[in-house]
């Protein structure tokens, strides 16, 4: 099965092949010829995971699927959540976004946070299926690690050993992600296709 996988972010893409079974021939949208930004405009990570395939699937034709993921801090009453892109201004830095964050927590106790990723499927008949995962976690004092992207130096999951997610490889990420675990249901359902 051909799958696009409608995202510009290569971190995902290298995280989501290792995930996927070999019976999908994943894509990405340069293999596609899209060249573009997709849109991402809705409220809620759902509305925008759909937003993206619906708009690979409607102008390209290709079976996909698409991701949105939000942070989401208890002590900022979930926020930035479906902002965290875009939570320190629109040229959607990473290290700004992080700085921003840690400025906003800088007096916090309470540094329990979330990672919610929302999978959004969109088959040939133009059929929705979707998909979620999160993780828990709570936000460092500072950035530590150099790998994955994102909000991965702040991030340290409860489930792991007190490294951030940017300490760890891609696997080990992958064993505790927000992602994984969507995509986990991704793979599940594709299975019941076979
Ligand atoms: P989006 O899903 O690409 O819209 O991501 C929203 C924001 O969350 C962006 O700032 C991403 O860098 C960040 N983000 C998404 N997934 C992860 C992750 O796995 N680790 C760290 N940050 C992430």
């Amino acid at each position: 099965m051909r799958l696009c996988f409608a995202s510009n972010n290569a971190h995902k893409l290298d995280e989501i092949k290792r995930l996927l079974p070999a019976t999908v021939q994943l894509l990405s949208l340069a293999d596609i010829g899209c060249h573009e930004e997709l849109p991402e405009t809705q409220p809620t990570l759902e509305g925008n995971a759909r937003q993206k395939a619906q708009y690979v699937f409607d102008n390209y034709g290709v079976s996909c699927f698409a991701d949105d993921t939000g942070l989401e801090v208890d002590a900022l009453g979930g926020a930035p959540g479906v902002y965290s892109a875009r939570y320190a201004g629109p040229q959607r830095e990473a290290a700004d976004n992080v700085a921003k964050l840690l400025h906003e927590l800088a007096t916090q106790p309470d540094r329990r946070a979330q990672f919610r990723t929302v999978v959004a499927l969109v088959l040939p008949a133009g059929e929705v299926h979707e998909f979620s995962g999160a993780v828990s976690g709570t936000i460092a004092g500072r950035p530590v690690g150099s790998r994955g992207f994102g909000y991965d130096p702040v991030f340290i999951p409860t489930e792991g050993d007190g490294r951030t997610f940017a300490e760890m490889t891609l696997d080990e990420k992958n064993l505790l992600s927000h992602r994984a675990r969507a995509v986990e249901g991704l793979v599940g359902f594709l299975t019941t296709l076979a």
